[in-house]
């Protein structure tokens, strides 16, 4: 509508403005430059993704906006009102990530810190044009990439992206730290029919992308590719391509992991297939998850994979698919 339409248009506007003035900040501070430099990081990169810098100073926005009290900076998350009313920036010596949407208006920010301190990372709020399950950082700056490629990264955070893309890879888009959703992956699924995930090495990256595989379940294709790429325990991304240089991290993205594969050696890992009672714990874990999969080829040999996993022959295992309730989601 006409009204939607103005909401997002002074929401943009702001969020403009104040992306100016944060990439005129960046000049000025020697303190951010340096950081970025340490990071590995060039200026052209820097200029690339937008990055720009919030002073100290806590009304910094009322020298960019004259009416600094515009309900509108609350509501787009650039200024905070405390509780006695007065207002502040809500970013603060921190090195900004401007937030695209595909249409390459900025629709929110990343602030990191560059010293010592809580949050690492700040984000906008959710607002009338920004959603964290909706959007995907640096799917704009990756689009041509994406297609030259035939393939989409999907990493957990800013700093994998623009650190990914300073080494070569530029066909990196990050979930911002939230679970990956299914409006994420349809999203994806426009940009390419082959979508890598590449989560951090820990233990949280782990569960993150057995996370990511429950949300593409029911959006498989047959004829589209999803993978899993593990990095060792202590590096995410950005660390693993500084270390090791882009040829090393292309050859672990070659030797990512099929969704197929890891799904049969996550759930082989959680139970114990030397016995009865696991491999009956493992179809009953197996079995709603199998049913979300449109596909049907996929399906089947899927079916066929976790019939041999189990020692049940397909035949077996259909039969059982097709008796047991259909699963409660
Ligand atoms: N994140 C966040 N808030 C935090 C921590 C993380 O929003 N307090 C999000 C950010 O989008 C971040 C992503 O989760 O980029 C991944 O977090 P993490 O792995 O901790 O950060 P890195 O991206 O590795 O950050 P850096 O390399 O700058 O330390
Ligand atoms: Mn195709
Ligand atoms: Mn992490
Ligand atoms: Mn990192
Ligand atoms: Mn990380």
């Amino acid at each position: 509508t006409a009204r939607r339409r103005e909401e997002v248009s002074q929401h943009t506007k702001a969020l403009d403005a104040a992306q100016k003035h944060y990439l005129a900040q960046l000049r000025d501070s020697p303190a951010a430059i340096r950081y970025l430099k340490q990071r590995g990081l060039t200026g052209i990169i820097a200029k690339e993704f937008g990055l720009g810098w919030a002073s100290a100073d806590r009304q910094a926005l009322s020298k960019v906006f004259p009416h600094y009290d515009d309900p509108i900076l609350v509501e787009s998350g650039l200024v905070i009102e405390s509780e006695d009313g007065r207002r502040y920036d809500r970013f603060r010596e921190r090195v900004m990530f401007p937030i695209r949407n595909v249409k390459g208006e900025i629709v929110g920010f990343g602030g990191r810190i560059i010293g010592k301190g809580e949050p690492k990372y700040l984000n906008s709020p959710e607002t009338p044009v920004f959603s964290k399950g909706n959007e995907l950082y640096g799917l704009f700056e990756a689009r041509a990439a994406i297609r030259s490629e035939g393939a989409v990264i999907v990493v957990e955070g800013y700093m994998d992206v623009v650190g990914l893309a300073q080494l070569g890879v530029r066909n990196a888009v990050a979930t911002l730290g939230t679970a990956t959703t299914p409006t994420h992956i349809q999203k994806l699924l426009r940009a390419s029919d082959k979508i890598i995930f590449s989560f951090d090495g820990d233990s949280a990256g782990k569960r993150a992308a057995w996370r990511a595989l429950q949300a593409c379940l029911p959006l498989l294709r047959d004829d589209i590719s999803i993978r899993f790429l593990f990095l060792p325990t202590e590096h995410d991304p950005d660390s693993y391509i500084r270390e090791f240089g882009e040829e090393a991290f292309r050859a672990c993205l070659k030797e990512s992991d099929a969704l197929s594969t890891f799904f049969l050696n996550e759930l082989a890992s959680r139970h114990s297939v030397k016995e009865v009672e696991g491999r009956s714990a493992l179809v009953h874990e197996a079995r709603p998850l199998l049913a979300q999969v449109p596909a049907i080829t996929l399906k089947i040999q899927l079916q066929n994979e976790l019939a041999r996993l189990v020692q049940l022959t397909p035949e077996e295992l259909a039969q059982l698919m097709a008796q047991l309730p259909p699963p409660t989601m």
